[in-house]
């Protein structure tokens, strides 16, 4: 978690771009976040019907077993990530769509989604109210988020994470460090800022060694 480059967002897209060009990064890392949170947390939320939007999709891992029974679409910023997202889907899938986009600039009209979910992408906002105000508008009255934040926690776990990321990121060793720190948050920090914009908690709870906060949240 060194600080190399201050702008979050520029050094994620660049490093995301690379890392799903990486075919030991989709295996190895996609297996071990895959434990991590998985598709049953947000299969819980979703009703029969329900439009959803996976913000950050990645390498589609949630969204094509979430498509086989609700309509999904996802977006990320990563080109690379979407390009492997729309070969997994392969052409016939009717209930799956992915595009290229950024959190904070959806290309969606107002109020469409019942759900939106975003998963290992908060980490990246210095200031995540653009994104959550960007998903509350996409977002239907009474809509649901569910996204994670890293605790501040997650700090001691500091040499946990290097040497993970050493053992899974990449065997070339110009890709050995993580490139950039994640944003943290306190409890009452991220609550703070999901009541700011917009939304009512309906669960906060810590997750994952407590490096995490799992959120769950209603638009008011
Ligand atoms: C840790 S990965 C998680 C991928 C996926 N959500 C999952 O759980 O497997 C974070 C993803 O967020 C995407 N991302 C980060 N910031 C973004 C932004 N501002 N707009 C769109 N995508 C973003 C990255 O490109 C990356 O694919």
């Amino acid at each position: 978690m060194t600080e190399i480059e201050s702008d979050l967002k520029v050094v994620a897209k660049k490093f995301y771009d690379l890392k799903y060009n990486t075919v030991s990064y989709v295996r190895n890392v996609g297996r071990l976040w895959q434990n991590f949170i998985d598709v049953y947390t947000i299969q819980k939320w979703c009703k029969e019907g329900f439009l959803v939007l996976d913000v950050g999709c990645g390498d589609g891992r949630i969204a094509l077993p979430l498509s086989q029974k609700f309509h999904i679409i996802g977006v990320d910023f990563s080109r690379s990530g979407i390009k492997i997202s729309v070969k997994r889907a392969g052409k016939s899938s009717k209930t799956l769509a992915f595009l290229v986009a950024d959190i904070e600039h959806l290309p969606f009209r107002e109020r469409i989604f019942d759900l939106v979910y975003s998963l290992g992408t908060f980490e990246y906002f210095d200031k995540p109210n653009k994104a959550l105000q960007e998903i509350r508008r996409c977002l239907k009255s009474s809509g649901i988020i569910i996204f994670n934040v890293w605790s501040e926690e997650a700090i001691r776990l500091g040499p946990l994470y290097s040497t993970l990321s050493r053992i899974f990121l990449s065997r070339s060793k110009k890709n050995r460090k993580t490139p950039f720190k994640i944003a943290v948050y306190s409890s009452s920090k991220i609550r703070r800022v999901i009541r700011e914009c917009g939304f009512k908690i309906i669960e906060c709870r810590r997750h994952y060694l407590r490096s995490n906060h799992i959120i769950l949240a209603r638009t008011r």
